[in-house]
């Protein structure tokens, strides 16, 4: 009887240990991939703010936007401020999915939509949240 009492109580360390082990096995194996995809993100964003600053140069906007001050449309650093506080959303701006609600003087909405309908109309997706990550950026 004690014997069997002894085996079993072996029994149950060495399971527990055995299934410790697999749980710290399981988890190395589960962090090590999420380390990895953070870093590719963290990487992709790096680049997709890259190809954002490229985009706000080739596509003009920076020749009325400038990171601290205004110029003919409001600078960066305000966009974000107002974009922050009232939770909008730049994309869905630069689609034409979403009025004003930085400079809603109709004169200076005129000239951004002119390029809305102009040319931005013709960027993709990818383009358009590239140039929002690199605006985000500027701080
Ligand atoms: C010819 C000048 C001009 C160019 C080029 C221009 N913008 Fe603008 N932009 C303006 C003016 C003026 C405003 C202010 C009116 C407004 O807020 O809609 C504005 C406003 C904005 C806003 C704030 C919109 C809001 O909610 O009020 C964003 C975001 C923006 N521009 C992004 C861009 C991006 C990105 C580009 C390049 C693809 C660009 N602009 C090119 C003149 C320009």
């Amino acid at each position: 009887m004690k014997k069997s009492v002894l085996v079993l109580g072996l029994a149950a360390v060495i399971f527990t240990s055995c299934g410790e082990k697999k749980k710290e096995e399981v988890k190395k194996e589960v962090e090590t991939p999420v380390e990895t995809v953070k870093e590719e993100v963290k990487e992709a964003v790096v680049d997709n703010i890259e190809l954002g600053k490229q985009l706000f140069t080739d596509k003009t906007c920076a020749t009325c936007h400038q990171a601290d001050a205004k110029v003919i449309g409001p600078s960066i650093k305000d966009i974000n401020k107002i974009y922050a506080e009232q939770n909008g959303n730049i994309v869905t701006f630069l689609k034409g999915e979403s009025a004003a609600i930085v400079d809603t003087d109709p004169g200076q909405v005129a000239i951004m939509k002119a390029n809305l309908d102009g040319f931005v109309k013709d960027l993709s997706g990818d383009e358009l949240a590239a140039l929002a990550a690199y605006m985000r950026s500027v701080k």
